[in-house]
């Protein structure tokens, strides 16, 4: 019998790139991973619209109506649970998850981030690149632990650093890497995903 598809949740604060980009692969029958939900801590995240123009559901919370972090992620765990969500994907959620909801999920969110970890951990990546006057530089995905961009390595692509690069050009350079290395690596995951531990 075939293998069925991971329920697969993503969460957005802004563009939604990423998210497209999984969206778009998982919408082909062998891929093994479906798209079943899309939640944004930003309610303005223009990656909602582009989700609800794919017919996948989505949930906007506005982080700064809920007071504490653990509240507002035990309303998210709800949301997915209440979705059966099987693997989350974090694409541009640009929010520390608390310890108490990434210990709900062991080895089973993901995140990508635009740097080769465990290089420059944490924001304004592009900048750091140029400052450190790298050679190269490139973009990872990695499942969450409760080390910010700490957890275990997945995929990695790489892409050179030339001399006329600014924050703009490697921005978009990173970005064009970002979105096969994500659906590569969720199809890398969810393929080999243990239904028996849920
Ligand atoms: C991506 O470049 C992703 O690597 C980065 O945000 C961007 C989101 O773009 N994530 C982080 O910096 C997380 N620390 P998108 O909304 O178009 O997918």
């Amino acid at each position: 019998m075939p293998r069925r598809k991971v329920r697969t949740a993503i969460l957005i604060s802004g563009r939604g790139s990423n998210m497209l980009a999984l969206a778009k692969a998982a919408m082909n029958s062998n891929f093994p991973a479906e798209i079943v939900l899309v939640i944004s801590n930003n309610p303005e995240a223009p990656g909602l619209q582009l989700a609800t123009d794919m017919h996948i559901p989505v949930i906007a919370m506005d982080h700064l109506q809920v007071k504490s972090r653990k509240k507002f992620d035990a309303k998210m765990h709800k949301h997915l649970l209440d979705h059966q969500v099987e693997l989350i994907c974090c694409a541009g959620y640009m929010r520390i998850l608390s310890p108490w909801f990434v210990s709900k999920w062991p080895r089973r969110i993901l995140n990508i981030h635009p740097s080769l970890l465990p290089k420059y951990k944490g924001l304004h990546t592009h900048q750091r690149v140029l400052e450190a006057g790298d050679t190269h530089h490139g973009c990872t995905v990695h499942y969450v632990n409760e080390e910010l961009d700490g957890g275990d390595v997945i995929l990695q692509a790489k892409t050179k650093v030339n001399s006329e690069d600014t924050t703009e050009t490697l921005s978009m350079k990173v970005q064009k890497l970002e979105h096969p290395l994500y659906v590569k690596s969720l199809a890398k995951v969810a393929s080999s995903f243990d239904f028996s531990i849920l």
